[in-house]
């Protein structure tokens, strides 16, 4: 397992700075939203996201102030669309403690989350940098683009990894583009490098969301939220999408009965047993290696090799985690 202060020895002041600064953001002086936002600042997530800016801006020295704002909007614009995830895949669970829609209920978790949204549209603005504002509103619609995609694939009588790549490309890695980019931007990088970083995020992006797909057949207990909760929303992801797709046996009743949401626990059992046993993971795990391969390489030449090795630490937390 990777030991995390590896990943951010080169940027552990500056990681310190960020989560103080980032703390102090959830307070409001209108008390009923102040206390949906005290909710929230007890349940901190592995901030991968900010770690990331960090990473990116410190390649070119000293991290400038607009960067600490890019690192806060991209992570509340993701806190923004995990509240609003656990609604439309009904989970109860996050962080290992009680979701929003759990904890209160679907109409307040829907305006939690934009009102995180909105405190992430207030850190971008602070950049005073008007290329990532628009690169930031443009992501807001691509997320939810493939949270809507994802849904329409529930209409589909079969699967596709086309399809979950277009789907987890758009939900997922867009996010983590921004965050390399825009940071790499930011902090004075050419526009070849800034492009380059672009390619490093969308792979560590990719990684991250087949990864978080492996994990929802491990126990709950280990990640934190449900397990086994993408097949009952009609999810296939690539484990599943893999081996039943190189499977002699005829599926499609399956599928069907997954898509409609109305598979049997059997049926679901049926899906999970098959996929473990025949290759599933391991398969997704090969994808995740060929991908980090390539994430390696793309990485600009000129970073000191001290970043660049918590680049690769980075990677290898993304793809072997347990949460
Ligand atoms: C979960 O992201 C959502 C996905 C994109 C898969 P994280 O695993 O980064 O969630 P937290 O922020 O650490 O809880
Ligand atoms: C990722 O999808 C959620 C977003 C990108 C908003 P999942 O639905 O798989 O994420 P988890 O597993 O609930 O964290
Ligand atoms: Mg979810
Ligand atoms: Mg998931």
């Amino acid at each position: 397992m990777v030991d995390i202060k590896q990943i951010y020895a080169p940027v552990e002041t500056e990681f310190d700075e960020f989560r103080t600064r980032y703390s102090q953001l959830f307070s409001c002086p209108n008390p009923a939203v102040d206390v949906l936002l005290k909710f929230l600042s007890r349940r901190n997530g592995k901030l991968m996201r900010p770690m990331l800016v960090l990473l990116v801006s410190k390649c070119y020295g000293t991290v400038p102030e607009s960067a600490y704002h890019l690192a806060a909007a991209v992570e509340l614009l993701h806190q923004g669309s995990l509240i609003h995830d656990d609604v439309v895949d009904e989970s109860d669970k996050r962080r290992g403690r009680r979701s929003a829609n759990a904890a209160f209920d679907n109409r307040i978790a829907v305006l939690l989350g934009d009102y995180v949204v909105s405190m992430a549209l207030r850190e971008i603005a602070a950049t005073n940098d008007l290329r990532s504002v628009d690169s930031l509103s443009r992501l807001i619609g691509t997320l939810s683009e493939g949270e809507i995609n994802q849904l329409n694939a529930l209409n589909y009588p079969s699967l596709s990894e086309d399809t979950y790549f277009d789907i987890i490309s758009k939900k997922t890695a867009v996010l983590f583009q921004c965050c390399t980019s825009l940071s790499a931007l930011l902090s004075g990088a050419s526009e070849s490098d800034a492009a380059a970083f672009n390619h490093f995020g969308k792979v560590a992006g990719l990684c991250f969301q087949i990864m978080d797909d492996i994990l929802d057949y491990h126990d709950s207990a280990e990640t934190g939220k449900p397990s086994g909760n993408d097949l009952k929303e009609g999810k296939f992801t690539l484990p599943a999408i893999y081996a039943l797709t190189h499977s002699n046996r005829d599926w499609s009743d399956h599928i069907k009965a997954v898509r409609s949401l109305s598979a049997t626990p059997e049926q679901i059992r049926d899906i999970t047993d098959y996929t473990l046993s025949n290759g599933g993971i391991d398969y997704a795990l090969a994808k995740m290696e060929e991908l980090k391969k390539q994430a390696i390489t793309g990485l600009p030449a000129f970073i000191s090799n001290e970043l660049r090795s918590s680049f690769e630490c980075y990677l290898e937390l993304i793809t072997n985690r347990s949460k």
